[in-house]
């Protein structure tokens, strides 16, 4: 079998929308069984239901996990209005959007195809992905707050997880959250006798080596908002995992290590991909899987 995957699609640039259906006539070229889509297509509902669209037109099954840019609220401060639950987003809406296209929603459950199952979370992060160094230069308070020199992590505006009490999440508890979760269903599938392999699948980064480092600031601060290593730990535990997708980084990579592969093929923003020749688009930005 034959597995595609993309992220960070970002549909509210024309520029991307033209690029997904190059994605897709490649997938199709490339005869993928499933292609999974690892989050940030777009805070618009309708964009998501498009792109997922676009993919079931060409392979059997698509599989979706949201991004932090899906589970946007496009509202000038969600923090501030209490009926607002990036929860139900995350649980409610997002699913019917997925379902409503005709994709497996990854976050309610295990796809499992053949011997194959495909595991997948959002994730969230909790500021552990910074390198130290940077980390002890700044306090809790400002990372909670996600800005740094007049610069801000957009998801301090569109972003507010409940709790059942209806108050603010801290960042460190939505994370714990998401890994209790994520490492649930991959307790369920290393169980099942009839998996013999697992694809995990997060938007968030889920170990420290896969987190590109400039050196310097405000790179080294946003590096706080790339993901959790309690990711990677509910990824390890897992002994049937061979491969681990991410999303949100907007820059490409592949790495080898805790006994798996670990990538990612973000379509990113057009202007980070200026400059890359035209049939790169689609080697770079697809990743394929054989699987059993
Ligand atoms: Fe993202």
């Amino acid at each position: 079998m034959r597995v595609a995957t993309v992220s960070d699609l970002h549909t509210d640039f024309a520029e991307n929308r033209e690029a997904v259906v190059k994605l897709a006539v490649a997938i199709h070229e490339g005869q993928a069984d499933v292609v999974i889509v690892a989050g940030d297509v777009s805070h618009k509902d309708e964009r998501i239901d498009r792109a997922l669209r676009a993919f079931a037109e060409v392979a059997e099954t698509v599989a979706y996990i949201p991004g932090n840019h899906d589970l946007w609220y496009d509202v000038p401060l969600a923090a501030s209005r209490s009926d607002l639950d990036t929860w139900h987003r995350y649980r409610v809406e997002l699913k019917t959007v997925c379902e409503g296209a005709g994709a497996h929603y990854l976050p309610a459950a295990p796809l499992i195809v053949g011997a194959t199952a495909i595991v997948g979370s959002c994730g969230w992060y909790d500021y552990s992905l910074m390198a130290p160094a940077f980390r002890a230069q700044i306090d809790d308070r400002a990372l909670a707050q996600k800005t740094l020199d007049g610069l801000m992590w957009s998801d301090a505006r569109f972003i507010a997880f409940r709790d059942e009490q209806g108050h603010l999440m801290p960042d460190p508890a939505v994370a714990r959250q998401m890994e209790a979760e994520f490492a649930a269903q991959l307790a369920e599938v290393e169980s099942n006798a009839e998996v013999g392999e697992v694809v995990a699948v997060t938007h968030h980064q889920p170990f420290y080596d896969v987190v590109a480092r400039t050196g310097k600031l405000p790179w080294e601060y946003f590096c706080a908002f790339m993901g959790s290593t309690g990711l990677g730990e509910a990824i390890r535990g897992c002994g049937k995992v061979r491969t681990a997708v991410y999303g949100h980084t907007h820059v490409v990579g592949r790495y080898e290590l805790h006994g798996l592969t670990a990538y990612g093929t973000p379509l990113g923003y057009p202007r980070e991909r200026r400059g890359l020749p035209e049939e790169q688009l689609t080697v770079t930005r697809i990743g394929w899987i054989e699987v059993s």
